[in-house]
């Protein structure tokens, strides 16, 4: 086995910072020592690797991303390869991503195919969640050996009717059997029957540019959703953790029910911090002319800045409010697929790719004094291992953890984008962050004990990434 001591760091955790090197042997951490303090006298690692003036941290946990998902007639372009090596580009050593099952499909079926998919591919570590996107008597049986599998978490639709959809009836099904085996129930929460409504009548008086998909979903459908989906929780008992929250009243939601003891969660996506409708609105190129504004096509969609989205997802990060960010990574090309929507907004693929720069825009945040150091540890990697059944191996440097380490060096620079001297390495025609300038940089990254990102080089190889069988969410009661 391999040593590896990363020396004169600050290791910074969710909850502190502090002068250490961190000693790995294999695949673990194995000390944390102060500097001058060695009971080992001077180690002589088989690699030494200088971290003074720079941030040591846990690897960046993404616990939403969708590689190759079908969707809207084609699938999202990054497979496992590109977008776990994509991934470690940007200082995230974990994902978990979304195994996907449908109307008139096996659960069983759909898992299998998905760790077919992964299995070998992967740069970095990967679990998955279940799509359950078809609830009926078959799909709630298979509920039952999803924790076996390591899968401790599972997601339902109320939007996308006619794809992955679930009515009322079918939500209170799921969720009432994810009750009985502590599953915690993620939930897109969108009014999607209303909004397809909305979207119709918006393509019929030809108010059919990328915009009006914003416009169609609008945030009182969320707003309402997420209220639904917290009574149907509170019903069943069910804990529940809403996925890609953009809207503030639909904060406010989540925020009234924690405030009153109910066992709640939101997830915002660094989208929902940064972009806006309006930047969708004044979008345009001289290649796709407003079909420009199809790069940022996604659900929830972007909201209005005017409206002040934005800022109260900043804020709802800072109060807790707000428990977790991740990218929703799901990932479509303009050329043959996002223009499959060129005359439609309704046949836009959904989603943006943001695998790489998470950890980058979240350090954005502590720049512009958004929110503190440790909160950008607690956010990019402490609390999604703990949300999701992973904490201890993941989200921590302490002995015993997986070295999956970050060496960030917060005087570097990063500019983000397809451009000369930029970053990318998702599979993209375009990037949804071209232009983004980031005050800090992803220097050295290990996933568990080897060197797969250094000297703006990429060492990591696929296949090394192992499927994570996780336990049960640390934030079940
Ligand atoms: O636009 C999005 N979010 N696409 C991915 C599917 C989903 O709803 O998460
Ligand atoms: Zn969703
Ligand atoms: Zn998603």
């Amino acid at each position: 086995m391999s040593t590896t001591l990363i020396t004169g760091g600050t290791v910074v955790s969710a909850t502190g910072r502090t002068q250490a090197d961190v000693l790995v042997d294999g695949e673990r951490i194995v000390a944390l020592i102060s500097p001058g303090a060695s009971p080992f006298g001077t180690i002589d690692a088989d690699l030494t690797i200088d971290a003074t003036g720079k941030y040591v941290i846990p690897g960046g946990v993404d616990a939403h991303t969708h590689m190759q998902l079908p969707f809207g007639g084609t699938n999202a372009s990054d497979t496992f390869e590109t977008g776990t090596r994509a991934a470690a580009w940007g200082g995230t050593t974990t994902i978990i991503d979304f195994a996907v099952q449908r109307y008139g499909e096996r659960v069983q079926d759909g898992l299998a195919h998905w760790h077919e998919l992964a299995a070998g591919n992967c740069a970095i570590d990967y679990g998955f969640h279940q799509i359950i996107g078809g609830v009926d008597d078959d799909s709630l049986k298979a509920m039952d050996t999803l924790v076996d599998e390591g899968i401790t978490s599972y997601k339902l639709f109320m939007a996308y009717p006619g794809v992955f959809y679930s009515d009322d009836a079918q939500v209170l099904r799921a969720m009432q059997k994810a009750t009985d085996h502590g599953l915690l129930t993620m939930m897109h929460a969108e009014n999607g029957p209303a909004i397809d409504v909305l979207a119709a009548q918006l393509a019929e008086s030809g108010k059919t540019s990328p915009y009006y998909h914003g416009i169609a979903r609008a945030w009182q459908l969320e707003e309402e959703a997420t209220h639904r989906a917290i009574m149907l929780a509170d019903v069943t008992g069910a804990p529940l953790y809403v996925v890609h929250v953009s809207a503030k009243q639909a904060v406010e939601q989540l925020a009234a029910a924690r405030d009153k003891g109910r066992n709640v969660y939101g997830e915002t996506c660094p989208q929902y911090l940064y972009l806006s409708l309006e930047d969708q609105l004044g979008a345009s190129s001289e290649e796709w002319g407003d079909f420009e504004g199809a790069k940022w096509v996604c659900s929830t969609p972007l909201r209005s800045r005017e409206e002040g989205h934005q800022d109260a997802m900043w804020q709802a990060l800072r109060t807790n409010d707000l428990q977790m960010v991740s990218t929703d990574h799901c990932p479509f090309c303009m050329k043959e697929q996002k223009e499959l929507g060129k005359d439609d907004f309704r046949a836009i693929p959904n989603g943006i790719g943001s695998i790489e720069h998470r950890v980058d825009l979240l350090y954005q945040g502590v720049v512009t004094g958004q929110i503190t150091l440790e909160r950008w540890v607690e956010l990019i990697a402490t609390t999604p291992a703990r949300m999701f059944g992973l904490y201890g191996r993941k989200g921590v440097i302490a002995p015993g953890a997986d070295a999956d380490i970050v060496v960030y060096d917060p005087a570097g620079h990063t500019s983000i984008g397809l451009g000369e001297g930029r970053t990318h390495h998702m599979n993209m025609d375009h990037s949804a962050w071209e232009g983004y300038e980031i005050d800090g940089h992803v220097d050295v990254v290990l996933a568990r004990g080897s060197v797969v990102v250094v000297d703006g080089e990429f060492r990591g190889a696929k296949g090394h990434g192992s499927y994570l069988k996780r336990g049960l969410s640390q934030y079940l009661i």
